[in-house]
């Protein structure tokens, strides 16, 4: 019930948005949610592609940059950057560099993705889908076609924005070139022009209800249901989950399987096949962990004293 009212009001603000993409270029602003914080590191995840891969960034710790540009069908940006895009990664592919695309739109469909970046001339670029739009909103994306442009070294984003300006030319490729030479980013951000996405889970009301959840009622089942038939006394995995204590202590890992898609371990993709006996976490049970996680570490961070 929660879910699908949050759901709804993104969609809802989503559309809404996608009116005013016109005006957003340049002149009129229009209002972005604000991302959780400003973010410089990039938490590790796992998303399947539209075309049913799996990509983690992780992986990329050997590249000498990742590039995820801010995906959506139908966007006017998107087509307009496509040569320019693909062009970036012919050229820097070869220089060690990962180019990816990050779908946080929740409503368009695999089918759909496929079609249109191919037609683009986008068809080796991989969009990942990020249907629980946890993957968009810890990167701080706020507009279709927005440039990120991370450094494995330190998984922090170096640049962020457009991909090329009018008047700063091709700023993107010059942060890769810098990153590539060993040599500091000079700019780190210039504005993008697509449409504004809607993180629902950015909204006042959201965040305050993460820091409601309830451990009892709504963590423990969760638990109970899908992790302590081996997190138990004596089962297989090295711990139990027999505790408040024990499980805020593992909660940043516990984040991290779960962002990583590790944990249960249940190696299926849900929109492949439907087994019996899967255990694996439903999309409102995997939000409701990782709010209740991060809403923890907020409500830590705040109380700490300073100085
Ligand atoms: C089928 C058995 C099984 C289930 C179900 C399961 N786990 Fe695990 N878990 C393991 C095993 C085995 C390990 C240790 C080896 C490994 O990492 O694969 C582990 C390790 C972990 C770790 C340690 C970090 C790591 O990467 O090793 C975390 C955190 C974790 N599990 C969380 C969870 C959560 C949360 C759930 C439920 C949503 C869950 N697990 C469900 C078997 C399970």
């Amino acid at each position: 019930m929660r879910r699908s009212t949050l759901a709804t009001a993104g969609l809802l603000i989503f559309a809404a948005t996608l009116g005013s993409a016109a005006i957003a270029k340049g002149r009129v602003a229009t209002p972005v949610a604000a991302p959780a914080a400003s973010v410089t590191t990039v938490d590790n995840f796992r998303l399947v592609t539209a075309a049913g891969r799996s990509e983690d960034l992780y992986r990329y710790s050997d590249a000498k940059a990742v590039v995820i540009v801010m995906h959506a069908v139908g966007s006017p940006q998107v087509r307009a950057m496509a040569p320019k895009l693909r062009a970036l990664q012919e050229a820097y592919e070869p220089k060690g560099v990962k180019v990816l695309m990050l779908n946080s739109t929740a409503k368009d469909s695999r089918e759909a993705v496929l079609a249109e970046t191919k037609a683009l001339g986008l068809g080796a670029v991989p969009v990942m889908m990020d249907d629980n739009l946890l993957v968009g909103d810890q990167l701080g994306a706020t507009r279709v076609s927005e440039v990120f442009v991370i450094d494995p070294k330190s998984w922090k984003t170096v640049y962020h924005g457009a991909l090329a300006d009018g008047a700063k030319g091709d700023v993107a490729a010059r942060a890769l070139d810098a990153l590539i030479a060993g040599q500091p980013v000079t700019t780190a951000s210039v504005p993008a022009s697509g449409a504004a996405i809607s993180f629902p889970d950015r909204l006042s009301a959201a965040k305050a209800r993460f820091a409601t959840i309830s451990y009892a009622k709504e963590i423990v089942p969760i638990l109970e249901e899908k992790c302590v038939a081996c997190h138990q006394q004596g089962g297989i995995a090295p711990f139990a989950f027999d505790s408040y204590e024990k499980v805020k202590g593992f909660s940043p890992m516990i984040r991290e399987t779960i962002r990583t898609d590790r944990m249960p371990p249940w190696d299926v993709d849900p929109k492949v096949g439907h087994f019996k006996n899967d255990k694996s976490l439903t999309p409102a049970e995997i939000k409701t962990l990782v709010r209740w996680i991060e809403a923890g570490r907020a409500a830590r961070r705040r109380t700490r004293p300073s100085g």
